[in-house]
C-alpha cells in the first residue's frame, strides 16, 4: 500500500510518467548494460533489446503498478507480477539485483525529468519501485523455493530429435547429472541457454510439450531463418548434445475438472496447449473442451497428431480448425480463413490463448464482445509480455 506521504506525489506525476517511460526504458538499459556488461550474456535477451519489446513491457509494467497503487489501493496487479516473476525465476534473477535496476532506472528518469523531478517526487517513486520489487521478491522465493534443487540451470541430453509441421522440431531432453529434477506441471515453459556463434550465450523461454510429469523435458522449436536462437538450436544441437535447461515455471496451468475449457491456438502457440491435453487425457478428464486451432495449412501444423491423440481420448473435446491455404481435411470440422470464437463461447467458459500477437488480439477482442470477463481470460505470450503496456 503507497504510503499517504508518496499517494498525492504519484497521482498528480502518474500521467507524465506514464507517459515518459517509455523513452526513459532504452536509456535505463543503455545505463545498465554500459555498468554491468555481463547481464548480456546469458540473461537479457539481445534480441528483444533491438526490436525494443523488452523496454516496452518493463515500461507497462510499471505503469500498471502505479495505476493500481493510485486507483485500486490495497489490491495488486496479481497476474502481471505472476508472470513477471515466473519468467525472473527461469532468469535466475536474484534479490541482490533490484538495487542494480533501482540505480540505474533512477538514474534515467534524473536525466529525462531534469529538474522536474523534485525530491518529493523522487521519494515517492522509489517508494513504488520498491513495493514492486518486494512483491516480485516474495513470489520469487517461493517459486525458487518449490524447486528440487537449488540451481538455475541444469545440463540436460538431446536423446530424440523429430521434425513436426513445418520448420519446427520436437526436441526431448533426458538429466545429463545427478541434479534433481522438479517435476513440471502441463503448460509450464523453461528457459534454454545456449551459447551463439560469438561466444556470448542466449536464453529463450520454451513451452514443455510432452511427457511433462516425467524426468524428461520435450520442446517444440519453430525455425525463424532470421533470428538468433532458433537456427543455432536447430543447427547445432545433434542426439547426444546438451545444453544447458532452467527449472519449469510459469503459471497458465490448465486444471482437470471445472467450467467449459475453450482452448483458441494458433500456429506454433499450439505448444502449451498440446501439454495440458495431453495431460488431462491422462488423468481421464470429462471436462467440457473447446478446442480451436488456426494454422497457415494442414502440414504447417506443429504437434498435430500430438493433440488430435489427446483428443480422441478426451470425451468432453471438440476441435474446430481454420486454415489460410490449401486442401480442407476431412474430419477436423475445418473451416478457411481466420478463427471465429462465437460459436464456442458459452456464458461460463475459462478461455485460454495462446500464438502470435495479432492473432490474440483479434480473438480476445470477439471473447470480450461476447461478454467473457478479462479476468476468465487467460493468455500466453511467447516473448516479453508488451501487452502489459495496454
Ligand atoms: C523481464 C519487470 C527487476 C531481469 C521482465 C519483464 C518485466 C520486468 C515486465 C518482461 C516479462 C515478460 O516477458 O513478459 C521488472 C520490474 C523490476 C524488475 C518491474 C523491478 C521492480 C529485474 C531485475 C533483474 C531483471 C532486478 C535482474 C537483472 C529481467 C530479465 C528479463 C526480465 C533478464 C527477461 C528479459 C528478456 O527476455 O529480454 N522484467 N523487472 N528484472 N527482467 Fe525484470
Amino acid at each position: 500500500m503507497l504510503s499517504p506521504k508518496s499517494f498525492p506525489f504519484i497521482e498528480a506525476t502518474l500521467p507524465i510518467i506514464a507517459e515518459r517511460i517509455s523513452s526513459i526504458t532504452p536509456n535505463f538499459y543503455n545505463r545498465l548494460f554500459a555498468a554491468h556488461p555481463e547481464l548480456l550474456d546469458g540473461i537479457f535477451s539481445r534480441s528483444n533489446q533491438k526490436n525494443g519489446t523488452q523496454q516496452q513491457a518493463l515500461a507497462g509494467s510499471i505503469a500498471v503498478f502505479a495505476t493500481y497503487l493510485v486507483k485500486h489501493p490495497g489490491t495488486a496487479p496479481e497476474t502481471m507480477l505472476a508472470r513477471v516473476a515466473h519468467k525472473h525465476t527461469s532468469l535466475g534473477v536474484a534479490e541482490e539485483q533490484y538495487p542494480i535496476v533501482y540505480k540505474h532506472l533512477f538514474d534515467a528518469i534524473a536525466e529525462d525529468l531534469g529538474d522536474a523531478l523534485t525530491p518529493e517526487i523522487a521519494d515517492a517513486w522509489t517508494e513504488v519501485y520498491w513495493l514492486m520489487a518486494h512483491a516480485l521478491i516474495k513470489i520469487e522465493k517461493g517459486l525458487y523455493a518449490q524447486q528440487a534443487n537449488a540451481g538455475i540451470y541444469a545440463p540436460w541430453k538431446l536423446v530424440e530429435r523429430a521434425e513436426t509441421g513445418v520448420d519446427s522440431v520436437i526436441l526431448s531432453f533426458e538429466p545429463a547429472d545427478g541434479t534433481p529434477v522438479t517435476v513440471a506441471k502441463p503448460g509450464q515453459f523453461v528457459s534454454v541457454r545456449m551459447p551463439m556463434a560469438d561466444g556470448l550465450r542466449q536464453v529463450r523461454q520454451y513451452t514443455l510439450s510432452n511427457d511433462v510429469e516425467h524426468a524428461r523435458r520435450t520442446i517444440t522449436v519453430k525455425l525463424d531463418v532470421n533470428g538468433e536462437f532458433s537456427p543455432v538450436i536447430h543447427n547445432n544441437l545433434e542426439i547426444g548434445g546438451v545444453i544447458e535447461l532452467s527449472n519449469p515455471y510459469g503459471d497458465l496451468v490448465i486444471d482437470n475438472e471445472g467450467s467449459p475449457l475453450v482452448i483458441a491456438t494458433a500456429g506454433i502457440g499450439c505448444t502449451p496447449s498440446a501439454a495440458a491435453l495431453q495431460t488431462l487425457a491422462a488423468h481421464g478428464s470429462t471436462r467440457k473442451i473447446t478446442v480451436l486451432h488456426a494454422d497457415q495449412e494442414i502440414t504447417t501444423w506443429p504437434l498435430r497428431e500430438q493433440m488430435l491423440e489427446s483428443i480422441g481420448k478426451l470425451p468432453g473435446a471438440t476441435l474446430s480448425t481454420w486454415f489460410e491455404r490449401g486442401e480442407l481435411p476431412e474430419g477436423l470440422n475445418a473451416q478457411s480463413g481466420y478463427m471465429d470464437l462465437a460459436a464456442a463461447l458459452s456464458e461460463d467458459a475459462q478461455v485460454y490463448l495462446c500464438g502470435p500477437l495479432p492473432f490474440m488480439n483479434a480473438v480476445r477482442t470477439q471473447a470480450l464482445e461476447a461478454g467473457i470477463p478479462a479476468e476468465r481470460i487467460h493468455y500466453e505470450v511467447f516473448g516479453p509480455d508488451v501487452w502489459l503496456a495496454a
